[in-house]
């Protein structure tokens, strides 16, 4: 069920809306950021509380990389796989991550800290190889910078 705390800043989103379909991206974004992730059950009740259809809210979802479908740790951090940042090393960086954190692409750390998701561009090729944690963008990120970037998030 979504909260009433939810439902408010959804209603606040819609306010300025033509329909309420049009906030299906802010539900499920309002949802995330509650809850980290966007579950079934979560795509059931915005479907619900915005007049749409399960899948039609599940293929906006689904559509957007930065909705997490599944869950993740305290934070993610989404490495860009497109052309650039590969042809800039996003291999080694992904090396690099896969050892401090010790886990692959996909998984989260037994302490709930991090998950570690592969993106598509993250719209700054200029300084690739790039990455994003939460809602922080880092790039050129390498064997030098790595530590003390995940030495700031908890
Ligand atoms: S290719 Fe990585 S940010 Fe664009």
């Amino acid at each position: 069920m979504l909260t009433e705390e939810e439902k408010t800043e959804i209603e606040e989103h819609l306010a300025a809306l033509p329909v309420r379909r049009s906030g299906c991206i802010d539900a499920l974004n309002v949802v995330q950021r509650h809850r980290r992730w966007v579950s079934d059950e979560s795509v059931r009740d915005i479907a619900a509380f915005l007049g749409m259809t399960p899948d039609e809210v599940d293929s906006v979802a689904t559509f957007y990389s930065l909705i997490f479908r599944r869950p993740v740790g305290r934070h993610a951090i989404l490495l860009c796989d497109s052309a650039s940042c590969w042809i800039m090393g996003q291999e080694n960086l992904l090396d690099l991550l896969e050892k401090r954190l010790g886990i692959g692409l996909g998984q989260t750390t037994e302490d709930d800290r991090f998950t570690l998701l592969s993106v598509a561009c993250l719209g700054a090729c200029d300084r690739a190889p790039a990455l994003m944690i939460d809602d922080d963008l880092y790039g050129p990120v390498g064997a030098e910078t790595l530590d003390g970037i995940l030495e700031r998030y908890e």
